[in-house]
């Protein structure tokens, strides 16, 4: 059956146009996509088959919310290194000593993939309350050829169990796992010449992703790892300038990378080069504020016209958060953007840094009807209402998802 949406204050998530239009109407084919947006009450009559109608009665339809950069799914707890952090201990610290990711790899690497998959439901599960549809998540705990395959088949048994999609991603390059620290080219091997082909061989991640930073690889190395991902037909993303200034997101850029994301230390040379790509820039506030690093460059992004996603980074280490709308306030707070501007950050600019912009992200003709109606009628609700859960219904692909 359709629905029909009525008396929506609609922000379809146009990247030029980011503003909410009131008393909207929105049809979704039985199939599941959205077709047709127009005026309240000017939906033609040919297009009307059986249908539910849905009066929203002036309430904020927006679609369906993308987080694009996560690490779900891992093993143990980093509450003590947390600690230490607040006493003034630095993350690099910790890295280079053998602690943060280290220390979640051997969690990681303990627990079976029935109790990773347990332990990250609940997080899954709050990102779904939340009203997102469509959720990345990265391997990059297990740092073995047996378990990065292991973390990404958990993932895919999250896309499989669940109502939203979920997008996996691999991140073997995520730190040189002590066993290899004095060989780390025989570490590399294996990710390029055995991991890689398997994982695109196997569909079990639809990107490759790098660490590309002190306490990660290096640029020749990533590199290498971008090279090794492009002849198995895999696209590439990085985790780029976040501690220091690597030239990461340029090197991201000449691979067309989906994305570069974190970006604290990203220069002019580097946002020309993302912005001719078109790489999107993939902040991450509550890995900002947690590390107290200084904020990227968000009026340069800006001014150059790249893309910029929002995202909790939800991870053990840097960004022990869920809350996506809770970002979306930070991003107002921390890097001065508009509600508009970080609503389409987990909207239309989360979705072409998946890659998946021609399919979701945007309440617009042949897209898939993944919707949410919140409790508001503006854009700065959302924002002002700092990290409440505002959502009260989701659809997916046209099915309710909450
Ligand atoms: O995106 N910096 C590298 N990766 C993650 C943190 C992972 C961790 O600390 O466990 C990040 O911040
Ligand atoms: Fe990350």
């Amino acid at each position: 059956m359709q629905i029909l949406f009525e008396n929506a204050s609609l922000f379809r998530a146009e990247p030029d146009r980011p503003v909410v239009e009131p008393r909207m109407s929105v049809l979704v084919s039985a199939k599941g996509r959205i077709e047709w947006v127009g005026d309240q009450g000017r939906v033609p009559r040919e297009l009307l088959a059986e249908h539910e109608q849905l009066d929203l009665d002036g309430k904020l339809l927006t679609p369906g919310l993308i987080e694009c950069h996560t690490h779900l799914v891992w093993g143990g707890s980093r509450e003590k290194e947390f600690v230490r952090r607040l006493g003034g201990a630095t993350y690099e610290e910790l890295l280079l000593a053998g602690g943060g990711i280290h220390q979640t790899v051997a969690d990681t690497r303990a627990a079976s993939s029935g109790a990773l998959f347990e332990a990250a439901i609940p997080r899954l599960e709050a990102f779904r309350q939340q009203g997102v549809t469509t959720l990345e998540v990265k391997s990059g705990y297990g740092l073995t050829f047996d378990d990065e395959l292991r973390m990404l088949e958990v993932i895919r048994d999250f896309d499989e169990k669940t109502t939203l999609d979920v997008i996996p991603t691999l991140l073997a390059a995520h730190a040189v796992p002590v066993e290899f620290k004095d060989d780390r080219t025989a570490y590399l091997d294996m990710v390029c010449g055995r991991l890689i082909p398997e994982v695109a061989k196997r569909r079990l991640a639809v990107a490759v992703d790098a660490f590309c930073d002190t306490g990660g690889f290096s640029l020749a190395e990533t590199r290498r790892v971008f090279e090794a991902a492009k002849a198995a037909g895999l696209p590439v993303r990085v985790h780029a300038e976040q501690l220091t200034r690597t030239g990461a997101a340029k090197l991201a850029a000449e691979f067309s990378a989906f994305s570069a994301d974190h970006l604290e230390h990203l220069d002019a040379e580097g946002i020309a080069a993302m912005r001719e790509a078109g790489t999107v820039a993939v902040l991450l506030p509550y890995a900002n504020l947690s590390l107290k690093s200084r904020i990227p460059p968000v009026k340069a992004l800006r001014d150059a016209k790249v893309p910029v996603a929002i995202s909790t980074d939800c991870n053990p280490g840097s960004s022990h958060t869920t809350n996506l709308h809770l970002m979306i306030a930070l991003a107002c707070h921390l890097y001065g953007m508009t509600p508009g501007e970080a609503l389409l950050g987990v909207t239309a600019h989360a979705a072409r840094a998946l890659g998946l912009e021609a399919r979701i992200g945007r309440i617009a003709p042949g897209l898939d009807a993944d919707l949410c109606v919140w409790d508001c009628n503006t854009l700065g609700a959302i924002p002002y209402n700092f990290g409440s859960n505002l959502i009260l219904h989701a659809w997916k692909r046209g099915r309710p998802a909450l």
